[in-house]
């Protein structure tokens, strides 16, 4: 499977079959996990064991009742920290997906259980859950191309699909609150129409975008 298969196959899953991951997909999610810190300056975790991470009535009525993993999304403090986890956070969720597992991006989670190796002047900003879901989640609903992107007439095809794999990037509460503005000089502005979690779900818009831009 590859990025965009990933991409099109990859919903929230909020329920999870208690089985573990095994040890080889574990060792290839640290792999991948140690090239994105690098790449980010970031100190994203695999915790295997999520304990009582989801364990909050709030989780269960979020609909995240359980999950057997949970990567903890943690960075030094800065200005661009919470973009930069959501775009190589969401590189570890397509290639989870890759690796048949699902995930769940929960920014409520009970940060006390999770079990996170946070250090000085480091911030954990948001949780993933990862494991083998009880189903494959479902599509969620999207808004128009026209709401989310603005572009002169007969936008270039790498432009639409960068735009057409946005669509489908995980955003808090479904808000997709961005918009992808295509310039008469062929660069492109990403605005953050501000929410909770907006500069997160900037970061994974940036990521699809890419993806689809560089078909
Ligand atoms: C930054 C962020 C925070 C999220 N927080 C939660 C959460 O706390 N609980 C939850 O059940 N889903 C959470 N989600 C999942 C979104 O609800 C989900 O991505 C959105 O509804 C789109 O659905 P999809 O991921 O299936 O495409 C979060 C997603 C993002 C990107």
């Amino acid at each position: 499977m590859n990025e965009v298969e990933a991409i099109k196959k990859r919903h929230s899953v909020r329920n999870y079959k208690p089985d573990k991951i095994e040890p080889d997909k574990i060792a290839q999610l640290k792999a991948k996990i140690d090239e994105l810190n690098k790449d980010g300056n970031l100190h994203l975790q695999l915790i295997e064991n999520a304990g009582n991470t989801y364990n909050k009535l709030l989780n269960r009525f979020m609909g995240l009742s359980t999950a057997p993993s949970v990567i903890a999304c943690v960075g030094k403090d800065s200005e661009t920290l919470e973009e930069r986890v959501g775009y190589y956070g969401e590189k570890l969720v397509i290639f989870a997906q890759t690796l048949g597992l699902n995930t769940c991006w929960a920014g409520t989670f009970n940060r006390k259980n999770i079990g996170a190796d946070i250090r000085e002047g480091e911030k954990l900003v948001i949780s993933i859950a990862i494991g083998y879901g009880q189903n494959q989640g479902t599509m969620h609903k999207s808004k128009d191309v026209s709401t989310i992107s603005q572009a002169p007439k007969n936008s270039p095809d790498w432009f639409n699909k960068g735009v057409e794999l946005a669509l489908l990037a995980p955003t808090a509460l479904n808000q997709q609150k961005f918009l992808i503005k295509l310039n008469d000089d062929e660069t492109v502005d990403f605005i953050d129409k501000k929410g909770p979690f907006s500069k997160v779900d900037m970061g994974i818009v940036k990521c699809h975008f890419e993806i689809g831009a560089s078909l």
